[in-house]
């Protein structure tokens, strides 16, 4: 499906409707805003599942919502969005539908690629997945030795690694304490090595994760890893099958690999890496969290898969997170978007979404191949909270720029924390201080009332009028997390068809690859790579000074 035919973004009588607006809004004040509407609070908020949403701290009026939703809908979102759940081949650029959808539905659904119902191999592939993860759990998937795998190291990277690494993180007091967990990604030996270094491997077991299986990353650490354990159990070649499976669309890359096949776990070319960890990349998650509460994350990801598909717009919870961003980045040449978790479980929560967002939206090139004129997806950034209050909050209080963050809270702490009660209150007040503070900020007036000197007033008065989204739930289950990533799966969704481009190829990842392959023999023989410029021709033969070459 192309976007042929649409009139560009920037042309668009909507687009025009909302920079008209944008100047009337000028600066506005939030304490404004709420002074002249004492429902605002009420008003805007929605609730999604087990998620509450407070999306009133923002620099919008029902006008303003209005003309996004227009927008939304001449730019065709819901065309857009209907045509990925049917399998529409929506990528246009790999010609691929675009089917993460799917992996959560249940299976008397029909999902159909190309007149394939793909629901049948979908939940017999979560069948195999659940079948081997409770062999692992409860002892009968044994190693070379005969002694049970206590110890599951994923290799992967990008979507085959931030997926698992995140869950697993978030969903640490679910998991099987008993056992160790581990996550390897970067082609750095050392990451590998700190992971086994206190493993046994003849109690360790290797994922290897991988769509293409071909990534060099990975296959190097899968062959590290491959080499440490016959190290360590003999160095007979049987060992191999015992202590690694694959996750993969190639199965052909897998066997070549040396794995067995009947050790692989598969997904479809519909299913993008980014949007992969409720497939089997998900593997080595369920068997930490074992293959019921993995079930319980599937179905968290499909009840907000039927929000998106069915609430009305006003309601729609992905849709308004995503039009509001293409309110600050189109509007208020917003940069960048804050992701702040007041949950230390969350801890890779933002590194996830840096790869859902920016590898999906950071395009310039609209989905005829026209260079955009509007600001694309923005700078994804963030840490936990309270932490980075202590560090770059000063930044988004009185700093320069146009910052819209997220913050997200629960209001229970996980069950083994129960004791700890007063702390969580503590955590969530600051939570709900610093959303107040970044929109009400404190006036000069406010500053002078406390006795300040005249000359430190306007250094610590604070401006406001930052806007942010509250994310609330009761606890951080399997399901929430399934809610909050499908809530910002289809968030990314929409501001790619607002913005009109290509929100599922990656072609900007390829060069480096390219250029990283052809300088490596530069760098280990001293060999001429033709074409090399000058800077990093000099870089090439220092290091190579420095290693005494
Ligand atoms: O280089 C980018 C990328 O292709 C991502 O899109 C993907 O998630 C990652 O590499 C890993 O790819 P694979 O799963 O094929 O190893």
């Amino acid at each position: 499906m192309t976007a042929e035919g649409r009139t560009r973004l920037d042309q668009m009588p909507e687009w025009q409707a909302l920079s008209k607006h944008r100047e009337e809004f000028g600066g506005t004040h939030l304490r404004q805003l709420f002074a002249d509407d004492p429902a605002r609070a009420e008003r805007y908020t929605v609730r999604v599942g087990d998620l509450y949403l407070d999306y009133s701290k923002h620099l919008v009026t029902d006008e303003t919502l209005r003309l996004l939703q227009q927008l939304a809908e001449a730019a065709g979102v819901t065309r857009l969005r209907d045509a990925m759940f049917a399998g529409e081949k929506i990528n246009i650029t790999e010609d691929r539908a675009v089917l993460h959808t799917a992996l959560r539905t249940p299976e008397s659904a029909t999902v159909e690629v190309d007149g394939e119902n793909v629901m049948p191999k979908v939940h017999k592939v979560l069948t195999k997945m659940g079948v081997f993860a409770t062999k692992v759990r409860e002892g009968h998937w044994t190693g070379h030795t005969g002694k049970p795998i206590r110890n599951i190291v994923n290799i992967g990277i990008g979507g085959s690694d931030l997926g698992p690494a995140m869950a697993y993180e978030a969903l640490r007091p679910y998991t099987r304490r008993d056992m160790v967990f581990r996550f390897v990604s970067n082609v750095d030996g050392a990451d590998l090595h700190e992971a086994v270094r206190d493993l046994d491997p003849a109690e360790t077991l290797f994922v290897v994760a991988s769509k293409t299986f071909t990534t060099i990353e990975t296959i190097t650490n899968a062959k590290a890893a491959r080499a440490w354990l016959l190290d360590g159990l003999g160095g007979e070649q049987s060992a191999v099958a015992r202590h690694f499976v694959a996750v993969s669309t190639n199965a052909e890359k897998v066997a070549e690999f040396g794995i067995n096949t009947d050790n692989m776990f598969e997904f479809w070319d519909w299913v993008g890496g980014r949007y992969s960890y409720d497939s089997a990349i998900g593997l080595s998650l369920m068997v930490a969290i074992g293959p019921e509460r993995f079930g319980e994350m599937l179905a968290g990801f499909h009840l907000v898969d039927e929000h998106f598909r069915c609430a009305p717009p006003q309601e729609n919870a992905p849709l308004l997170m995503g039009l509001l961003g293409v309110w600050y980045g189109g509007f208020f040449d917003a940069q960048s978007h804050a992701v702040l978790p007041y949950s230390h479980y969350l801890s890779r929560f933002t590194a996830y979404l840096q790869q859902l967002d920016m590898e999906s939206n950071g395009k310039s090139t609209d989905r005829e191949g026209r260079p955009v004129n509007w600001q694309t997806g923005p700078v994804v950034w963030g840490t936990p909270g309270t932490n980075g209050q202590h560090a770059y909050y000063q930044l988004l209080h009185q700093g320069t720029k146009t910052i819209p963050a997220d913050l997200l809270g629960f209001a229970e702490p996980l069950a083994e924390l129960g004791e700890l009660r007063g702390q969580h209150d503590l955590l969530m007040a600051n939570l709900f201080a610093q959303g107040q503070a970044l929109a009400f900020g404190k006036t000069a007036e406010e500053v002078r009332a406390e006795g300040v000197p005249e000359e430190q007033v306007p250094h610590r008065t604070f401006p406001g009028n930052r806007p942010t989204t509250t994310i609330l739930a009761e606890e951080l289950t399997p399901s929430v997390l399934g809610q909050l990533i499908a809530l910002y799966e289809h968030k990314v969704f929409v501001q790619g068809a607002v913005w009109d481009i290509d929100s599922f190829d990656q072609w900007g990842v390829e060069l480096g690859k390219v250029l990283a392959k052809r300088i490596e023999p530069a760098l280990t023989e001293g060999a001429e790579v033709p074409g090399l410029d000058a800077s990093t021709a000099a870089l090439v033969a220092t290091y190579r000074s420095m290693r005494g070459r």
